[in-house]
């Protein structure tokens, strides 16, 4: 399949895109509560024909298109849920669901793999090979959609897997690309200080867990700064710091929770007992006590060489070298890493964002949007990257 018989084909299907994006963004649903939306993609994907469909879980939906001609598969991903943000845009299209909002661009990606999928069903004689479309629930939620779909068996006998994030710190006409490690693992802890509690004016009856917690925050910057590699990329940031009632009254205790994110395996690994040294030094010192939890998320998602060259590749011909941007990875999560557990992948992003049109507000953003003509750039990527992968 030439490109320009595959853009061809993007450009038409342009309009259909956006409405599916428009009705999805106006009907979110929030994590593992897809219902509305995973019979929406179902009943669409049903009308193109040529697919075989199925539910593996309860709000996920896949569609397998087996090609005329033996070959290779290759699974495309799409995440379909919304965050729980009361929406500040006023267009028409603005969420009709109270509290819950598209502000992430899932319904884009959803939409985008709906046309990629409209596309390729109409060219099933010119396929070689499989292409498996996964339509996934729960990407925002941990433990997330796609290890369930991964233990649902969606990915059984899959070569090669492919999915993008529409991406608005990069401006419309970008492409986004990046070798090995994209993003990284997020894992999350719990800190609880117990110390004692009483007057505030008497504070040698008591144990300041504020003042305990206060160095716990200090000494884990210790971590990053003194305790691993400089050359590593690690974020540990607490984000919650809970404690006290009132002026006069120490609190018995104080609790906090926060984010680390790390690609290296090794290093993840030493990184609680890091912290708990700290925790156990601290707290131990001034007599009090504590409760410390830590619970990995998602694995990091590091891209295959070649995919990745495939991917780099499909932006230069499509969209030419200036649309090309080499990314730098960064510290976000993402459980499209679960698929890479099952076979080579490349994640890539696409350019959503566009200050001329007032397209600057970040991800999970009461005002984030994208730029709608992101999505035919996306279609060409999966119709163009798709051949290109199978041949
Ligand atoms: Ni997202």
């Amino acid at each position: 399949m030439s490109a320009e018989t595959l853009n061809r084909t993007a450009e038409e299907a342009r309009e259909d895109v956006i409405g599916w994006r428009r009705h999805l963004h106006e009907h979110p649903e929030l994590s593992f509560e897809e219902e509305k939306t995973a019979q929406f993609v179902y009943d669409t994907l049903e009308s193109f024909g040529n697919l075989e469909l199925s539910r593996p879980t309860k709000t996920s939906v896949v569609a397998r298109l087996i090609g005329s001609k033996a070959g290779k598969t290759l699974a495309i991903r799409a995440d379909m849920d919304a965050l729980p943000i009361q929406e500040e845009n006023t267009f028409e299209f603005a969420s009709k669901n109270p509290g819950v909002m598209h502000a992430c661009g899932h319904d884009g990606h959803t939409a985008m793999l709906l046309g990629t999928a409209k596309v390729l069903s109409g060219m099933k004689d010119q396929i070689q090979g499989e292409i498996r479309f996964l339509f996934q629930h729960a990407e925002e939620l941990y433990p997330g959609g796609a290890q369930e779909m991964v233990n649902a068996g969606v990915m059984d006998g899959v070569d090669m897997v492919i999915g993008c994030h529409l991406w608005s710190p990069i401006e419309i006409g970008k492409v986004g690309v990046a070798y090995g490690p994209m993003m990284a693992a997020p894992d999350t802890f719990w800190i609880t200080i117990k110390g004692k509690g009483g007057h505030a004016a008497l504070p040698q009856q008591t144990i300041d867990s504020i003042a305990i917690g206060a160095q716990v925050v200090t000494n884990i910057q210790h971590i990053v700064a003194r305790n691993t590699d400089p050359l590593d990329n690690l974020v540990v940031s607490i984000t919650q710091f809970n404690g006290g009632s009132a002026h006069n009254i120490m609190p018995g205790s104080v609790e906090m929770c926060g984010t680390v994110r790390s690609f290296d395996a090794k290093l993840r690994a030493a990184v609680p007992q890091l912290m708990e040294r700290i925790v156990k030094g601290i707290t131990e010192a001034h007599g009090a006590e504590y409760v410390f939890k830590y619970e990995n998320g998602y694995r990091p998602v590091i891209n295959n060489n070649e995919v990745t060259r495939i991917i780099e590749a499909t932006v230069i011909e499509v969209f030419g070298k200036e649309a090309l941007d080499l990314m730098k990875p960064n510290m976000g999560g993402e459980d499209f890493s679960a698929f890479q557990q099952k076979a080579p992948g490349a994640y890539f992003y696409i350019g959503a964002g566009n200050p001329d049109k007032g397209i600057i507000h970040p991800h999970h953003h009461a005002l984030f949007t994208i730029d709608e003509d992101a999505l035919e750039i996306g279609v060409k990527m999966f119709l163009n990257a798709a051949f290109k992968l199978l041949a």
